[in-house]
């Protein structure tokens, strides 16, 4: 059995103090959006109970999907690697970068910079440009970590995968699903799309190709600070894509108490078992306890694979 936590959207306070010339793009609005409505719901006490409740849970790896910043600030990027040894070394915690990790364009390649350890694929360079995706072997899980973080306009917090990322990703979870891996795919935005046309990814359909083409066990996402679970149709059946509420949301969060989710992955190719548990705060509680827990992946659930030659 190998258990797999996952959290995301930290949104790491306080925001440290803004150089006044720093402000002259999109972060102005950042800024202000951060000290209006964003401050109170981002409680990094919050953060710290539910980040000892993981570490508490032993999981054999940590996935982070990013938005680990608020308004990309310089000095935002060494506070969240600290916040990332917290969780663990670079082997044990996998990260993907979010939108405000990649806010504008002068700081847009500062995860890189400064996480790279935390989103190096097996056997590649560790100083240098960390390339997306990156693919990741611990036991009988394959990790493939998407970049959908790039640098937008005002009011947009859009996401984008690209041409040759995708094509990438179908080679990497072919090759996996061929070794017997079970297949986790973390991206930032949801693929399943926001509702939002400002908020989403705007090539959403090259990671729903990549599924369905060389299939997957599960995918990862953040970016809507809520619990939520859609379907990816793939190769040989359903694909669960799970998001999760922001890790500082405390227990009175309009969108979603802070929560995290731990999966624990048995089984074999074409009988995978996961259990997937939440554990978080709920509304009129502050205490941090199980809130939820389901068969996710049943091995004796028997699916239709997609007709041959559909295409999306
Ligand atoms: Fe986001």
């Amino acid at each position: 059995m190998f258990t797999l936590a996952h959290l995301s959207d930290p949104h790491l306070g306080p925001l440290p103090r803004v150089k006044f010339r720093e402000l002259f793009s999109k972060r102005i609005m950042g800024y202000a959006n951060w000290h209006v409505r964003r401050r109170g719901r981002h409680d990094m006490a919050c953060l710290a109970g539910l980040t000892r409740d993981l570490l508490d849970q032993k999981p054999d790896h940590i996935a982070c999907t990013g938005d680990l910043a608020v308004i990309g600030l310089d000095a935002e990027f060494t506070p969240a690697r600290a916040f990332l040894e917290k969780l663990g070394d670079p082997k044990h915690v996998s990260v993907v970068p979010g939108n405000h990790d990649s806010y504008v364009r002068g700081t847009a390649d500062h995860p890189q910079l400064h996480w790279s350890e935390y989103m190096t694929g097996d056997g590649e360079r560790v100083e240098g440009d960390p390339h997306f995706p990156y693919v990741r072997r611990r036991g009988k899980i394959g990790i493939v970590g998407i970049s959908t973080a790039v640098p937008t306009g005002f009011h947009s917090a859009q996401g984008r995968i690209g041409k040759e990322q995708a094509e990438a990703v179908t080679a990497l979870l072919r090759q996996l699903g061929e070794e017997g891996l079970f297949r986790v795919v973390l991206i930032h935005h949801p693929p399943s799309g926001t509702g939002d046309i400002f908020r989403r990814l705007t090539d959403a359909r090259r990671i729903k190709r990549s599924v369905l083409r060389a299939g997957a066990e599960l995918i990862l996402h953040g970016h809507t600070h809520k619990a939520e679970r859609t379907t990816l149709l793939g190769l040989d059946g359903p694909v669960h894509a799970v998001g999760v509420p922001s890790a500082s949301a405390g227990p009175e969060d309009r969108t979603g108490p802070g929560a995290y989710n731990l999966y624990r992955i048995g089984g074999e190719p074409g009988a995978w078992r996961c259990e997937m548990i939440t554990r978080g705060f709920a509304h009129g509680e502050t205490g941090i306890a199980e809130r939820q827990r389901l068969l996710l992946i049943d091995p004796e659930a028997v699916h239709l694979a997609p007709p041959p030659g559909l295409a999306l």
